[in-house]
């Protein structure tokens, strides 16, 4: 410690801050996050974990999923078949007389535009808002037009008076192979609402919109991938990306600042080769 306090004072004689200048301490110290220090360093999916076990979930414990704390043991369906007359025949109540369910066509191209925009303008993003998803009108033709794909399972909401696509959910049927069953499903996708209408429920009732409509047709399981802890996660898993251009991914803020160099070796490092 003295040796240290002898060369930083003689770093001080020579100019430079010393360290174990008071002021020069404190500003160092704020600097720091130094409240964090001590607590365990918890990845994500940790952090989401113990929230979880905190959350109360008003409408995901209405529904039959698993709850978190429940140790699921066997599989099988989730959903006993119900009955036609067990099923609502109405579509469920919008919250507003200004909103109107509608079916977005997936061969009508205005319409595809209408939803390539809405996705464009309010789908899934990073915690900064920096970065949002951009599927294509032709991507999203083909993803909601898989084998046996409905109609009516493309569910979106429009503004009355301005006609505008406010709301968007879909279905695709899949057989999907859970060990040694095979079972007709459907699969959930492109859940996204207006950033006007955050916060106000709507959600639950897309949900539900689209489940009675894929109810009517006799399918009674569903999956679906999301970007946070919800009960119950049949498998988690992490994402790895591999930068195809990081010049142009540190440019644009996505990936950290490097020095010439360092980016030079990362781009050599990254290159594909030029044969598939
Ligand atoms: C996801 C999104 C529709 C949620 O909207 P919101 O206004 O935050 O949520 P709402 O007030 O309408 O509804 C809240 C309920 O929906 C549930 N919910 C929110 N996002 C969900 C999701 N992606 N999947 C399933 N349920 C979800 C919440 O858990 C909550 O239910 P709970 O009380 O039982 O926990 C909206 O944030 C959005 O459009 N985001 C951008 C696109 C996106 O992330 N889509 C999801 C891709 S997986």
């Amino acid at each position: 410690m003295s040796e240290n306090r002898e060369d930083s004072s003689k770093e001080g004689t020579s100019g430079a801050p010393s360290v174990y200048d008071p002021d020069t301490l404190r500003q160092l110290l704020d600097r720091l996050d130094i409240q964090t220090l001590g607590d365990p360093v918890l990845t994500k999916l940790e952090r989401e974990e113990a929230d979880e076990k905190k959350a109360v979930h008003e409408f995901w414990n209405t529904q039959p999923v698993p709850k978190s704390t429940e140790v699921v043991k066997k599989d099988g369906p989730l959903h006993p078949p119900l009955s036609p007359d067990e099923i609502p025949k109405d579509p469920f109540a919008l919250p507003s007389d200004q909103m109107e369910w509608c079916v977005v066509d997936v061969e009508d191209e205005e319409e595809m535009k209408e939803l390539y925009l809405l996705l464009t303008e309010n789908y899934v993003e990073d915690a900064d808002s920096m970065f949002r998803f951009n599927y294509s009108a032709e991507f999203l033709n083909w993803a909601l037009k898989s084998p046996g794909f409905r109609k009516d399972w493309h569910v979106g909401v429009r503004d009355v008076s301005s006609k505008q696509l406010i709301a968007f959910i879909s279905g695709i049927p899949m057989d999907l192979m859970v060990r040694d069953k095979t079972m007709t499903m459907a699969e959930i996708n492109f859940l996204c609402l207006h950033k006007s209408l955050r916060g106000q429920r709507m959600t639950p009732l897309l949900i539900k919109e689209v489940t009675r409509r894929i109810h009517q047709q006799g399918i009674f399981q569903a999956v679906y991938t999301v970007g946070r802890l919800l009960p119950k996660p049949v498998a988690t898993c992490r994402y790895f990306h591999r930068s195809l251009n990081p010049k142009k991914l540190m440019e644009t803020g996505f990936s950290q600042r490097l020095e010439p160099l360092q980016l030079s070796k990362l781009t050599s490092m990254l290159r594909l080769p030029s044969n598939t």
